[in-house]
């Protein structure tokens, strides 16, 4: 069946089932929970319906809902190259925020996979304590989960076909906390004859706090997760992944003698390219924009060394072409132009940096770390190519290399600012005299507003990417891909002035970060916060974490106006606004 098919097939299955699932698109990669960098699962935008703070009757007309979820899991970058790991997939999932539970999951499972795919389950797993080690946190009282193994036998799956397991079979929390519990998974048989996990259903029974202790769920639910990319392996009947119809254009546009693994992770990373890109996310030495350098790079570096038939953008226009229906934010020109600069800085050093490596005669991780730092070699390059010489080289210390780096450069940063200028408590606002200050905070709300109305009118996909306050004007960094046309500028200008004539109160409220981040406000994404935050609310428009000053009501701001709207680099716009 082909991956249109089975994504059509199962959104169709779980809309007809269970009082109705909803179909929610796939949030960005970039997850609204700033505690976890990527979105690694499908059940992340939907934290806060699980913990009873949303309530899905009234966001979606529906008590469950269902998704394909674009996923990022750089856990498994070193593993890409083998038959199944990927960094980038999408996870197809069902969910019941307090609705159906482990009868109805589970049979929809089973129905799913037989009937609708016509596939044989092999076997499933369910939670057993006694296989979590002694002194687990998963141990601590969670029982057997008897329950799905009655289900699963009176179906008819015979006992030995029933595997107890331990931690494998506990799922979550994502992040700090969150909700998690047993889950149950099923098994398939592929090509080759193993056995290939393809659907982990989980039941959230729990809450996990930071301290990782289990507390019952208010609202327990289902959150469930199958890999499309294993899927359509086994219904194609593939020996692997990158024989389904999702990986074949990709590879017909590279050398067929290539060996596998380079092939593999050529492919694997530049999907993971273009969707990161396409969620606004920039190459740089920080979170999410270093994975994406390090995708790029290693990319770069295979084509600098193999002499590519087709190049890598090429390729990822052909990705593009090839996901553009489900994902209308791809945009191939921004992407290559993305591309392009990262390109352009690192081809310089980068046979450079290849020849260093040669000559040394074994790699540790301080001296991998000087490669990074002086040639921009990644660790995936450098361990793959040093090969035997790196054999003692892992990525912990290389990372703890990295951290060490960053922490000088962190001191040192502070003592050239600490205790100057900043009047005012956040260093994206500047003031000097108490007249500027009164403006500045009034530009302050009013960035706000924008974030707000620019989200409102381009999507939610919208991020800040930084901000700069004068008492003459605000400028405000966002990701968006295109420059914003004169109607969709008069737009975002009408809402902000729509929300000042409202004259809505602006309310502080202090509160622990994950109070906050529960609550759902926004937090500028690059920023370490403390553990105990500001939250300052606009009712019904706004709610961001934030240092402050602001005005207490939007009446005050006076009336607002954007200057200029300008791209900064690909994928960010600058807007500079000024009020009267
Ligand atoms: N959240 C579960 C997973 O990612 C379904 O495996």
């Amino acid at each position: 069946m082909s991956h249109e098919d089975i994504r059509k097939k199962f959104l169709d299955f779980f809309s007809a089932r269970g009082g109705a699932h909803a179909v929610v698109p796939s949030s960005s990669l970039i997850p609204s929970d700033p505690s976890v960098l990527l979105t690694t699962a499908g059940m992340q935008q939907f934290k806060p319906y699980y913990t009873g703070e949303a309530d899905a009757m009234a966001d979606f007309s529906a008590k469950n809902t269902v998704s394909i979820q674009k996923c990022f899991r750089t856990s498994d970058i070193d593993e890409v190259g083998d038959e199944t790991h990927l960094t980038f997939f999408e996870m197809m999932g069902n969910f019941s925020f307090g609705g159906y539970w482990k009868k109805e999951a589970i049979q929809y499972g089973y129905d799913f996979i037989t009937k609708e795919m016509g596939l044989d389950i092999e076997y499933v797993t369910v939670f057993d304590p006694e296989k979590v080690p002694a002194g687990d946190w998963r141990k601590n009282g969670v029982p057997f989960d008897r329950e799905s193994y009655e289900i699963w036998k009176n179906i008819g799956m015979p006992e030995e076909k029933i595997v107890r397991e331990g931690i494998d079979v506990f799922w979550g929390p994502t992040g700090n906390e969150g909700p998690c519990g047993p889950t149950t998974e099923i098994y398939l048989k592929n090509a080759n004859g193993q056995a290939v996990e393809i659907w982990n259903i989980v039941f959230n029974e729990f809450y996990c706090d930071k301290d990782k202790k289990l507390t019952r769920a208010k609202t327990p639910g289902v959150d469930t997760g199958m890999g499309l990319e294993r899927l359509a392996m086994i219904s194609q009947g593939v020996k692997n992944i990158f024989e389904t119809d999702l990986f074949a254009p990709i590879f017909d546009k590279l050398n067929s003698d290539l060996p596998d693994k380079i092939k593999r992770i050529v492919a694997d990373h530049l999907r993971g390219v273009v969707f990161l890109v396409g969620d606004g996310v920039r190459p740089s030495n920080k979170e999410q924009g270093y994975i994406l350098r390090r995708l790029m790079r290693r990319v770069i570096t295979y084509a600098y060394r193999e002499n590519l038939k087709n190049s890598p953008e090429e390729i990822m226009r052909t990705i593009v072409s090839e996901y553009h229906g489900m994902y209308s934010n791809l945009d191939a020109l921004a992407i290559e132009e993305v591309y392009a600069q990262e390109y352009a800085k690192f081809i310089k050093s980068v046979g450079v940096g290849l020849k260093e490596l040669e000559k040394l005669t074994s790699v540790d991780a301080a001296s991998a770390f000087r490669l990074y730092e002086s040639y921009g070699l990644p660790y995936e390059i450098i361990k793959e190519v040093a090969g035997t010489k790196a054999g003692r080289l892992v990525r912990e210390e290389f990372d703890a290399e990295f951290k060490k780096h960053q922490e000088i450069s962190r001191a040192g940063v502070e003592k050239k600012f600490g205790g100057h200028g900043l009047l005012l408590d956040t260093g994206e606002l500047k003031a000097g005299t108490p007249e500027e200050v009164a403006k500045v905070t009034r530009l302050h709300t009013a960035t706000h507003l924008l974030q707000y109305a620019l989200r409102k009118v381009l999507g939610n996909e919208v991020k800040q990417m930084g901000s700069d306050i004068t008492a003459e004007r605000a400028r405000f960094d966002l990701s968006f891909p295109r420059k914003l046309t004169p109607e969709e500028i008069n737009a975002v200008e009408n809402e902000v002035n729509a929300v000042i004539a409202s004259d809505i109160p602006v309310i502080m409220k202090e509160m622990d970060y994950d109070e906050a981040m529960k609550s759902g406000a926004l937090a500028f994404f690059k920023a370490k916060y403390p553990q105990r935050v500001k939250v300052y609310s606009i009712a019904g428009v706004s709610r961001e974490l934030c240092g402050g000053p602001h005005v207490e009501h939007t009446g005050e701001i006076g009336k607002f106006k954007i200057l200029k709207e300008e791209a900064i680099s690909n994928g960010v716009r600058r807007i500079r606004a000024a009020i009267k």
